[in-house]
C-alpha cells in the first residue's frame, strides 16, 4: 500500500521515471538471414541447447485476442493443426535428443493463472503431456491478482459481483521471476539438473525458437547474464526499445525503455533530435523488444536469492480530470518481467545485451482479434492475429530454405477476413527432422535439387529424413519414425 501511494504520487506530479539516466547505445548485435556472421555465431550456441530450462508465461487473460480458451491450445498452422503448447514441447524435444547429454530431460516451466491454470493441466494431461515426462514440467502459477485501486490515495474496491471481496487485478508477467525463486524451480535446473541457461518466451509465437541457438552464441560470445532478443526497429517505431541508461560514475543498466520515454529521454539528454535512424543500417541505435529473454542461470539464481525475484512495480492509472485526482476506472499496481535488469548488481549489471533479429523470423505473435488487426494493418502495423502468426511461420521457413540455396516460389498475397497474407507455399519442417537454422544445410543435401512451387504444401517429420532432390507441386506429407 505504501509503494502503491508513493508511485501514484509520482504519476499525479507527473514524474519522469528515468530522471537522472542518459541512454547510450546498447551491447550485442544484429544479424541478417544467411550471413557469414550467424553462420558463425550459430554453431557455438546450437552446442548449448542442450543445456537450456524453459519458462513459458501463459498467465495472460488474451482480452485483446477475444479467444473464447486458452491461448497455447491454438493452432500455430492449419497444415498440421499443431497447437502452441505443442509446437514448443515438440521443439524442446528435439533439442534434448539432439543436443542433450544422455539422460539428461530439459525442463519447461509454465506459469499459469487463476484464469489458465485448470485448463493448462487439463490440455496437457488429456495429450499425454505432449510426449515430456511428467516430471520435466513444473507448473507455477501467479496469484489471484493484486489489489485495484480506487483514487490516489491508494483505496480499496470492493468486487461488484461480490461485495465480500477485494476487487483484484493481474498483476503481470513480471511475477514470473518471484515464481521461479519461491519454487525452487531456478536453483533445481542449476544445482540438480545442469543447466546452464533459462529462456523466457510468450504463449503465441510461432517463431519462437528460430533465433535461440544464434542468441546463446551470441551470450556465450559476450558473457552475458542477460540477452534480450530483439528485432531491428525504425526510429520512433512504437515498440519498446533496448536502451543502455548510465548515471554519475559507472551506475549501468541495460533495459526496455517504452518508445513514449525514449525520444523525450534522448531530447532531454544531449540529442536534439531524439530517436533517428542510423544512416548506415536505416534503423534506430535502439532495438525493438520482443520479451523474449535468455538468463545465464546462475547470475540468475543469484539475483533472485538476493531480491526473492521482486520486480520494481509501475502504476498507469488513466485520469478522468485536469487535476490527476480521479481515475477513469480502478487502477492496481504492475511489474514486467524483462525489468530484470533492474536488480542486477555489480558486474553482472554490465552483462547484459541484446540479439537483433529480423522480425519475420523470430517474432509473430497471435495477440489480436481479427477486427483489430484489420485497423493495425491499415495503419501498416503488423496485425498480430492467427492468419499472420500461420503465414509468417510458413514464411520463415521459406526463408532459411532459400538461405541454404533452395528455391522455393512465393504465392500471391491474399485477403481473408479483411487480413492481408501469403498463404504459401505452406512449409513445416518438424522440430524433430530440423530445429535450428544451421541444420538445414545437413538435411538437405543438395539445395540446388529442391524446388518448390507457390500452391504446394510440404510437411517433413523425422530426425532420420535428409532430402537428395525434390520438385513439389502439390502436397507432400514425410514422416519417419525415429
Ligand atoms: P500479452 O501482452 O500477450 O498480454 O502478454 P495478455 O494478458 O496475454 O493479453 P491481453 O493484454 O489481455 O490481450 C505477454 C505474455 O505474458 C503472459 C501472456 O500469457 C503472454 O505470454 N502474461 C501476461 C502472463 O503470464 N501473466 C500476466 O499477468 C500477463
Amino acid at each position: 500500500m505504501a509503494n502503491a501511494r508513493e508511485l501514484l504520487g509520482r504519476s499525479r506530479r507527473g514524474e519522469n521515471p528515468l530522471e537522472g539516466w542518459a541512454p547510450e547505445v546498447p551491447r550485442g548485435e544484429a544479424f541478417e538471414v544467411g550471413s557469414a556472421r550467424w553462420d558463425a555465431v550459430e554453431p557455438r550456441g546450437r552446442s548449448l541447447l542442450g543445456k537450456c530450462g524453459f519458462v513459458l508465461v501463459a498467465g495472460g487473460l488474451g482480452e485483446r485476442l477475444g479467444y473464447g480458451d486458452i491461448k497455447i491450445g491454438l493452432p500455430t498452422e492449419l497444415a498440421t493443426g499443431t497447437v502452441y503448447i505443442r509446437y514448443y514441447i515438440e521443439t524442446i524435444l528435439a533439442y534434448q535428443a539432439k543436443y542433450a547429454p544422455v539422460g539428461i530431460k530439459l525442463p519447461l516451466c509454465i506459469m499459469t493463472s487463476g484464469d489458465t491454470n485448470a485448463r493448462t493441466v487439463a490440455l496437457l494431461k488429456a495429450n499425454g503431456y505432449f510426449g515430456m515426462d511428467p516430471d520435466q514440467i513444473s507448473i507455477v502459477q501467479q496469484g489471484e491478482g493484486v489489489p485495484a485501486l480506487a483514487d490516489n490515495a491508494a483505496s480499496l474496491v470492493l468486487d461488484p459481483e461480490n461485495p465480500h471481496r477485494i476487487l483484484a487485478k493481474p498483476h503481470g508477467h513480471g511475477d514470473v521471476h518471484a515464481l521461479l525463486y519461491s519454487h525452487g524451480v531456478a536453483r533445481r535446473w542449476l544445482s540438480d539438473v545442469g543447466m546452464e541457461y533459462a529462456v523466457f518466451f510468450q504463449d503465441t509465437n510461432g517463431l519462437a525458437f528460430h533465433c535461440l541457438p544464434l542468441a546463446l552464441g551470441v551470450s556465450d560470445e559476450l558473457g552475458l547474464a542477460m540477452n534480450s532478443i530483439a528485432t531491428p526497429r525504425k526510429a520512433k517505431q512504437a515498440i519498446g526499445g533496448i536502451v543502455m541508461l548510465v548515471k554519475g560514475e559507472g551506475e549501468e543498466r541495460t533495459i526496455n525503455v517504452e518508445y513514449n520515454q525514449l525520444d523525450p529521454l534522448l531530447r532531454a539528454t544531449g540529442h536534439p533530435d531524439g530517436d533517428v535512424n542510423d544512416p548506415d543500417t536505416g534503423f534506430s541505435a535502439f532495438p525493438g523488444n520482443i520479451n523474449q529473454l535468455l538468463f545465464k542461470l546462475e547470475p540468475y539464481v543469484a539475483a533472485l536469492d538476493r531480491t526473492r525475484g521482486a520486480m520494481p512495480e509501475f502504476v498507469n492509472p488513466k485520469y478522468a480530470d485536469a487535476d490527476k485526482t480521479v481515475f477513469k476506472k480502478p487502477t492496481r499496481l504492475e511489474c514486467m518481467m524483462q525489468d530484470f535488469p533492474t536488480v542486477l548488481e555489480g558486474a553482472d549489471a554490465s552483462r547484459v545485451g541484446f540479439t537483433s533479429i529480423p522480425a519475420a523470423v523470430c517474432f509473430s505473435p497471435v495477440k489480436n482479434a481479427v477486427v483489430d488487426g484489420v485497423a493495425l494493418q491499415a495503419r501498416g502495423t503488423h496485425p498480430g492475429v492467427a492468419a499472420t502468426g500461420e503465414a509468417d511461420q510458413h514464411c520463415a521457413v521459406r526463408l532459411f530454405l532459400r538461405s541454404v540455396g533452395c528455391t522455393v516460389e512465393e504465392a500471391a498475397p491474399a485477403t481473408f477476413g479483411g487480413i492481408t497474407a501469403v498463404p504459401g507455399p505452406e512449409v513445416v519442417l518438424k522440430p524433430s527432422f530440423v530445429s535450428c537454422p544451421s541444420e538445414y544445410r545437413e538435411k538437405f543435401l543438395n539445395p540446388s535439387s529442391v524446388k518448390i512451387s507457390a500452391r504446394s504444401s510440404l510437411v517433413v517429420e523425422g530426425s532420420g529424413v535428409t532430402v537428395e532432390s525434390l520438385d513439389l507441386d502439390g502436397a507432400l506429407v514425410v514422416k519417419c519414425e525415429d
